[in-house]
């Protein structure tokens, strides 16, 4: 309760969301399955900030769910920035192209719809930045894959790290997702091709910097 409250009051003195934002969160409450996936609004302005610090040009986000932390890294991208966004669900794709077709930024998104895992070997970057939020068994994977690609002093971050809080307890036998973020943490924790901390904002969210 305390913690919606803080939410809450941390929005009322952030800079409003837009109002295509405000419609794809509504749309996305009324229509489709899991809307507490949408990054939302705060850590939405974080993936915008972060870009535009960065000047980051290209960026890979595994995870576009209805579009909304796509459309707020775009906002934040240089003028010749690239967003390439992978959805696996296909039943999705309706509803992300006709809000990309809304915003501004549209010419700066490449959505790809199939399998992270599949699309990202063909894509041939660079990355400034990587958001990894897709299924959680295969960050460590998504991880692997991306960081060879990620350019030095580039920024992975990885969303839903602290899982419900669920990583600082005792994990359920056959809880597959708590067990593999937990991994993924360890993983990149032991890797000295990064830096890295845990942002405890929302879900939590992995800052690593590729050294
Ligand atoms: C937490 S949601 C992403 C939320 C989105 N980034 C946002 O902030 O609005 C996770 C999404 O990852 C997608 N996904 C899961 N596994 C995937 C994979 N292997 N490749 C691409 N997308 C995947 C799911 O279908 C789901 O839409």
């Amino acid at each position: 309760m305390e913690q919606e409250a803080l939410e809450e009051y941390c929005e009322a003195h952030s800079t409003p969301q837009s109002e295509l934002l405000y419609r794809l969160t509504r749309e996305t409450h009324q229509k489709v399955m899991n809307p507490r996936m949408l990054s939302g609004h705060l850590q939405g302005m974080l993936l915008t900030m972060l870009c535009r610090m960065m000047r980051a040009r290209r960026v890979l986000e595994i995870g576009t769910y209805t579009g909304y932390s796509a459309l707020c890294i775009a906002e934040g991208l240089a003028d010749d920035g690239l967003l390439h966004t992978i959805e696996v669900n296909e039943e999705r794709e309706e509803m992300i192209r006709r809000y990309l077709a809304q915003s501004p930024y549209q010419d700066k998104i490449q959505l790809h719809i199939g399998d992270a895992l599949q699309v990202i070997p063909t894509l041939q970057e660079q990355w400034d930045m990587v958001y990894i939020d897709g299924d959680k068994e295969q960050y460590t994977d998504y991880y692997e894959m991306v960081l060879p690609q990620v350019r030095k002093g580039g920024i992975i971050l990885a969303d839903n790290v602290l899982w419900g809080e669920k990583v600082i307890h005792e994990i359920r036998s056959g809880d597959k997702d708590t067990k593999a973020v937990c991994a993924f943490n360890e993983h990149v924790q032991n890797d000295e091709r990064v830096t890295n901390f845990i942002l405890p904002v929302r879900d939590g969210v992995m800052f690593i910097e590729k050294l």
